[in-house]
Parts: structure tokens; sequence; C-alpha cells
């Protein structure tokens, strides 16, 4: 096989924070029309955390940068620059990225948002990587924060029952690779959107509109008709793009929405669930917090290890979906 050089952006550290407010299904039967074993067997949900009232989404964030900078032995300072994927942020600006950024001390790293909903962190992994092997950057940390506790309407069951607050981080960095498919680090990366389906998933609120930030709509059953099958095809894309087929794949580390996307993806991929990481009955919906806080429970938990071939994907709002390959 010919081999040449190239620059792969490589994970060398992750971290993960959940506030301490853990919701429990029940809670909701108190105020609304539904049950535990709704909400279970619809989406496989049990419980989810939610920040504490003057807790932000800056702070979830800056919590999993510090888990992640101890996981990789390095202080703030080595850091150049900071990508955080959300779409609750503290203030409408500045970014969560430089709060972030003057919250840990990060003081030679330049920081921005990326939003693409719940495909936020596969959005900002991409945008990360490009920076990596463009040169503009060594060490970039990449976040998914939300308080999509903050955005709900308490009053629509449909919804309110299946998000959750949180935040992960991963650290990527700049390291030599021979160009081919066993490299560790970022391999390929597919990215899409559809505006034509802004109605099916959107705030109801925001700047140039209400002035307002507005509350969380969704037609479910619509959304979930998009999912699994954007999903399939654009981890399928992704894989090709790297050079590799569904069979050399490890773990599955999908979006976590519904039990029954992440199982009707992974059969479409025609990989069993023993191959898949799954955080959504512990975290709820967390859009874009919910892939790497899935990365980062898992290599706590010693499944992901090092060399492991690992297929990301979600679908958010917008629509906005996509996929990453990456060796863990
Ligand atoms: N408890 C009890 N009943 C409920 C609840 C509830 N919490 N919520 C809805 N229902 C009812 C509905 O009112 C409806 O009743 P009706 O038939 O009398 O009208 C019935 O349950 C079925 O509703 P559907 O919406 O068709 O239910 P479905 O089986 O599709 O499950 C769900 C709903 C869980 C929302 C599912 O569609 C889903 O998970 N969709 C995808 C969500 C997602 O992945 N979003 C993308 C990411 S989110 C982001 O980007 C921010």
């Amino acid at each position: 096989m010919s081999q040449n050089n190239v620059t792969r952006a490589v994970v060398i550290g992750h971290g993960h924070y959940l506030p301490e407010r853990v919701v429990e299904n029940e809670e909701f039967t108190k105020t609304l029309d539904t049950s535990h074993e709704w909400i279970v067997s619809r989406s496989g949900i049990e419980r989810r955390h939610f920040a504490a009232e003057g807790e932000t989404t800056s702070n979830l964030a800056s919590h999993a940068a510090r888990a992640a900078l101890a996981n990789a032995g390095l202080s703030a300072e080595d850091l150049d620059a900071i990508v955080v994927a959300t779409s609750t942020p503290d203030l409408t600006f500045p970014s969560v990225g430089t709060m972030v950024q003057d919250q840990i001390g990060a003081t030679k790293a330049y920081a921005f948002d990326v939003q693409a909903v719940c495909a936020g962190f596969v959005f900002a992994l991409a945008n990360a990587n490009a920076l990596i092997v463009s040169g503009q950057a060594k060490r970039v940390m990449v976040i998914g924060a939300e308080t999509f506790s903050r955005i709900m309407d308490w009053t629509d069951r449909g919804t309110c029952v299946l998000f959750g607050d949180g935040a992960g981080a991963l650290i990527l960095e700049a390291q030599p690779g021979a160009g081919t498919s066993d490299d560790r680090g970022i391999l390929s990366t597919d990215l899409n959107s559809d505006g034509r389906h802004r109605d099916l998933l959107y705030v109801d609120g925001g700047v140039s509109t209400t002035g307002t930030a507005g509350y969380l709509r969704m037609q479910g059953n619509q959304v979930f008709r998009h999912a699994v099958e954007k999903l399939a095809a654009t981890a399928e894309t992704a894989l090709a793009k790297a050079g590799l087929s569904g069979d050399k794949v490890d773990w599955i580390v999908p979006h976590q929405a519904n039990i029954r996307i992440i199982q009707g993806t992974a059969k479409k991929l025609g990989l069993p669930m023993e191959n898949v990481i799954v955080t959504v009955q512990d975290h709820g919906n967390t859009s874009a917090a919910s892939i790497p806080l899935a990365l980062s429970v898992g290599a706590a938990e010693g499944k992901l290890k090092r060399g492991d071939l690992v297929v990301t994907e979600a679908i958010g709002g917008g629509l906005a979906w996509g996929a990453v390959v990456l060796r863990w």
C-alpha cells in the first residue's frame, strides 16, 4: 500500500461533566399526562441531569474541559484553540468558547462556537480536524455543551421529557500519520444540511425575531423518519471516504436521542448493539453534548481502547447531519 506522510488529528484526552441534579421519569408524572413506561418504551430514556439555577453552559463546558486536560496530562496553556458546539449559549454573544477560555485560563487559545444543534459535535470535530490538518492549530479542545432544560416548554409532553443537560470534551493533537486507515486520529468526515426541513425541529424565539430565547418545538415522528435513513447513509459515506467498510468498525458512538433510532441505525449498518455505546438511558438527549459524553463515558468504562475504529453520527435541527470516522 502506498503511504504518504500526513497530519492526523488524534484524540489525546477526554472528559465530561453532568450537573448534580438527576431527574427520573417519574418526576414528570406529577405535572404531565405521561408515564415512566411510555418514556422508556418510546425513547429509552430513564433519567436526565438538569443544571442548577445559575449554572450555565460555559460552566458545564469548563468542567468537562478541565477533566479532559487532566486526562491528557496537559495544562490549559497548552491549547491553541477551543471549539464549542452548543445551541444553548450563556448569552447571545460572546461565544461560550471565549467564556471557557477565560474560566480554564487557556490564555494562548483562540475560541469560537459552532451551532448545528444535535449534530453540533460532529460539525465541531470536522472543523477542529480542518484547523489541525491545515496547520492553524496543533492542539484543539473540542467541547459539546448544552443546557436544553432552559428551552423546554414544560407543558409539552412530546418534548420536555426527552432532553437533558451536560458537557463532554475531547482534546485533539496534530500527529504524523502514514496516510492509511491504520493511522490513529480522524480518518474522514461527512457533513450534510437540508434547510427545507426547518419546521420539523426549531426554537420559536431568537434575537432578530422575538427578542427572546424561545422554546423547542419538534415534530418528533417526522424527525424520526429522517433520522435512521440519513444517519446510516452518512456513516456509510464517511466509512467509504476512509476506505473502510462496516465490518471494520469497533464502536458506533451515535448521537443519543432515542434508543429506537440508535437500534435502527445499527441494524441498517449491519452492526450488533454490542458494538454501540449507549448512554441515552442516563443522560436523555443532551444535543451537541451527547457524543462527547458517550465517548468519554465509553473510554472511562474501558470500552473504547487505543486503536479502536469509531464511527460517530448525529442528526439535529436544520436539518443538519453528519458522521466522523476516527481511530481512538
Ligand atoms: N407521554 C405520553 N404520551 C405521549 C408523550 C409522553 N411524554 N409524548 C407524546 N405522547 C403521545 C402523543 O401525544 C401521541 O398521542 P396521539 O396519538 O393521541 O396524538 C402519541 O404519544 C404518539 O406520538 P408520536 O410523536 O407519534 O410518538 P413516537 O412513537 O414517534 O415517539 C418521540 C415520540 C419519542 C418524540 C420520537 O418521535 C422521537 O424520539 N423522535 C426523534 C427525536 C429526535 O431524535 N430528535 C432529533 C434530535 S433533537 C435536536 O436536534 C435538538
